[in-house]
Parts: structure tokens; C-alpha cells; sequence
């Protein structure tokens, strides 16, 4: 009987397994179009707090390495490759942040220097332990565009 219950339980832990992983969009599978990405990568809201961590932490979004913020003054570095973000949220739409962090090459050229932070093609010069994976979830990628929605001018 109690071979039973375990058995059980693994089954329905399995389910919400798999149930979680069915709705989130596969890289491959992002729907790009003129607007962007309109689709959430999760159907889970995207949380700035966390959007904000992903935002800064080197071995994720690095995001700092390539592009000054403000809203971020406390943090040592900012780069300047790219645009600095302030007021980033008065010139996309979500959809269009949500396409740019997903894959910048959709968005810009496929010569960008931004990585493609949910895609298989990542970007020039992958360490190879990034071979089929993508740097960020898709749900870092939903916190780090509603962070995005908060850097208004
Ligand atoms: C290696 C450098 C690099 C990194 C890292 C990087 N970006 Fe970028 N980003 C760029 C460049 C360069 C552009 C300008 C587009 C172009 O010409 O390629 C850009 C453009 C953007 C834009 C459009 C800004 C505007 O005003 O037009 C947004 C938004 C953005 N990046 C967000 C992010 C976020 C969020 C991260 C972290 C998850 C990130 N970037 C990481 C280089 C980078």
C-alpha cells in the first residue's frame, strides 16, 4: 500500500511537471512579427523585483555590461555599447522588449552584439556550455521586460 501512495504522489508531482513546462513557449517557437513578441514566453506576469536581479547579475541578463541605467546608480558599472535605458520604456512597447530580450537579432540586425538571451542562436563566440541552452528562462525573460516597463523618463 504504501508502494502505492508513493507511486501516486510521483504521478501527480510529474503532472505539474509537465503541465508547467507545456506553457511555456519553446525557444524556437516565439512568434515574431512586426509588433514583436506579443505572446507571454510563460502566461505568468513578469515580476520587476526579480527582473531587476536577472538585470544585473553577471552570470545572467549582464545586462549592465553593455548598457547604463540609472535607476541602477548604486551598481559600479555601466557600459556603453548600448543605449543607455532610461525612459526605455516610453520608446517599445512591451512587446517589442519582450522580442529584444528574447532575440535582439529579430529586432536589430543579425550583426548585434546584444546576445539573444532566450534563443538557441545565442550570438557570436558562445562558450560552448551554452550549446543548446538559452542564457535566460522564460520566465527571467518576463521579469526582466517588466522590469524594463518600470525605467520610464
Ligand atoms: C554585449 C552587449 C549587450 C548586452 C549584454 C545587452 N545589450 Fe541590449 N543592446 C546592445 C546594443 C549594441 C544595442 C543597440 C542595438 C544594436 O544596434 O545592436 C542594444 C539595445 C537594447 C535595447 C533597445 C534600447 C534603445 O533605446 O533602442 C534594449 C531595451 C536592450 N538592449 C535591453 C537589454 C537588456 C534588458 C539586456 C540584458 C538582459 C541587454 N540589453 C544586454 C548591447 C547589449
Amino acid at each position: 500500500m504504501r508502494l502505492g501512495t508513493v507511486i501516486a504522489t510521483l504521478a501527480i508531482a510529474s503532472g505539474v511537471a509537465t503541465a508547467a513546462v507545456a506553457a511555456e513557449v519553446a525557444p524556437g517557437d516565439v512568434a515574431f512579427t512586426d509588433d514583436g513578441v506579443a505572446m507571454s514566453l510563460t502566461g505568468t506576469a513578469g515580476d520587476p523585483d526579480e527582473g531587476a536581479k536577472v538585470f544585473k547579475n553577471k552570470k545572467l541578463g549582464n545586462c549592465l555590461a553593455c548598457h547604463a541605467n540609472t535607476a541602477m546608480e548604486k551598481e559600479l558599472f555601466h557600459g556603453n555599447v548600448g543605449p543607455v535605458l532610461d525612459g526605455v520604456a516610453g520608446r517599445y512597447s512591451t512587446e517589442q522588449l519582450r522580442a529584444i530580450v528574447t532575440n535582439s537579432k529579430q529586432m536589430f540586425t543579425q550583426d548585434t552584439v546584444m546576445p539573444g538571451f532566450y534563443s538557441l542562436e545565442v550570438g557570436k563566440d558562445v562558450t560552448k556550455d551554452l550549446v543548446g541552452k538559452t542564457i535566460l528562462a522564460a520566465q527571467q525573460v518576463e521579469d526582466v521586460v517588466a522590469y524594463l516597463g518600470t525605467l520610464k523618463e
